[in-house]
């Protein structure tokens, strides 16, 4: 990249169900070294990290451990998530919670925006949920359990059991988007890397996508729906706006114009999150999609992805 162009770097922005580990460390150095070779060429750059603090995860988190979810979040950032940026001496311009003012507010003008638009509606959803993920799960994600587990059906990326949930919820018309986004990985082939990533994606989106269940009801952790105060919105829908509020989405344009669009820095947990779901959620309301989604590989304890939900984090 030539001086004096703009590179907007950014980290996932991680659940405060626990304290970081180093795979957290990890995608942060990546970003982190991004970011200083930008800055020493004369790029203008922007490295922007965060926390992930709604759901229903980090709800029960809370609850477990005797807190509500405000005070136990506030806890974690302020006495894990922060420390580590100065422990591994991280270069970030600005650190987003989901529970800022500016993430919320802007979170319900892009989904209204959305619902004016015709992009959502409501519907009937039955299926399987990792909350671990925060994901509903299709039977081909999930794998044989093992240990106290045996004989059932468990998330192949948290190795526990999925919980059957039947709820109404509003939909994003998501699958509107199967065939612009084919056209675009086909456009840009640098959009999602590695080359394994990209393909993984594409095969992925070549089967056709479904439309996406953007609310919850059973529990209120969350930024409500501007237009029914009953449901609150997907912790996914509210996470991945991160990117966009933090830079200005909603209430300042020009600020948003001289960073967007950015690079993703991820792990290949979660690229389909990034590389599917995002640049749909940006082609319905009208925003560039990002410049690139880089999904990167798991340090791994014994064999398996390092993580807070197992307890094996290092
Ligand atoms: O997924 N090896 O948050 P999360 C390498 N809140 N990197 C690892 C890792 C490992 N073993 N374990 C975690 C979420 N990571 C959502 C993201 S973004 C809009 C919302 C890193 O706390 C890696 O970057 O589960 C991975 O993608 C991320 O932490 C997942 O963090
Ligand atoms: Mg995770």
């Amino acid at each position: 990249m030539s001086a004096g162009k703009s590179f907007y770097v950014t980290t996932p922005i991680f659940y405060v169900n626990d304290v970081p580990h180093i795979g957290h460390a990890y995608t942060e150095v990546a970003a982190d070294v991004l970011a200083r070779w930008h800055r020493q060429a004369g790029d203008r750059t922007w490295m922007l990290t965060g926390t992930d603090e709604h759901g229903e995860k980090i709800l029960r988190t809370a609850t477990a451990n005797g807190a509500t979810p405000q005070e136990w979040v506030d806890r974690l950032v302020e006495s894990a998530w922060k420390p580590l940026l100065d422990t591994i001496d991280i270069s970030n311009d600005d650190f987003i919670r989901t529970t800022d003012a500016r993430h919320e507010d802007n979170v319900k003008k892009f989904l209204q925006h959305l619902y004016d638009a015709g992009f959502i509606y409501t519907g009937e959803y039955e299926g399987s949920y990792c909350v671990g993920c925060e994901e509903y799960k299709q039977d081909s994600d999930l794998v044989e359990g093992t240990g106290e587990f045996a004989g059932e059906k468990v998330c192949a990326i948290h190795s526990k059991p999925v919980e059957n949930l039947h709820e109404k919820n509003y939909f994003f018309r998501m699958s509107d988007f199967t065939q612009p986004l084919l056209d675009m990985y086909e456009a840009n082939p640098n959009f999602v890397q590695p080359e394994s990533a990209r393909n993984e994606v594409i095969q992925f989106v070549k089967q056709g996508l479904n439309d996406l269940s953007i609310s919850r009801s059973s529990f209120d952790w969350g930024i409500k729906l501007p237009w029914d105060d009953s449901h609150v919105v997907y912790v996914w829908f509210d996470a991945l706006l991160n990117y966009i509020t933090a830079a200005g989405y909603g209430y300042d344009e020009k600020k948003l114009a001289s960073l967007w669009p950015a690079t993703h820095i991820v792990g290949k947990d979660i690229l389909r999150f990034h590389a599917v779901i995002w640049p749909a959620m940006l082609m319905a309301a009208g925003v560039e999609v990002p410049h690139q989604v880089y999904g990167h590989g798991w340090l791994l304890v014994g064999g398996e992805k390092m993580s807070k939900s197992k307890l094996t984090g290092i």
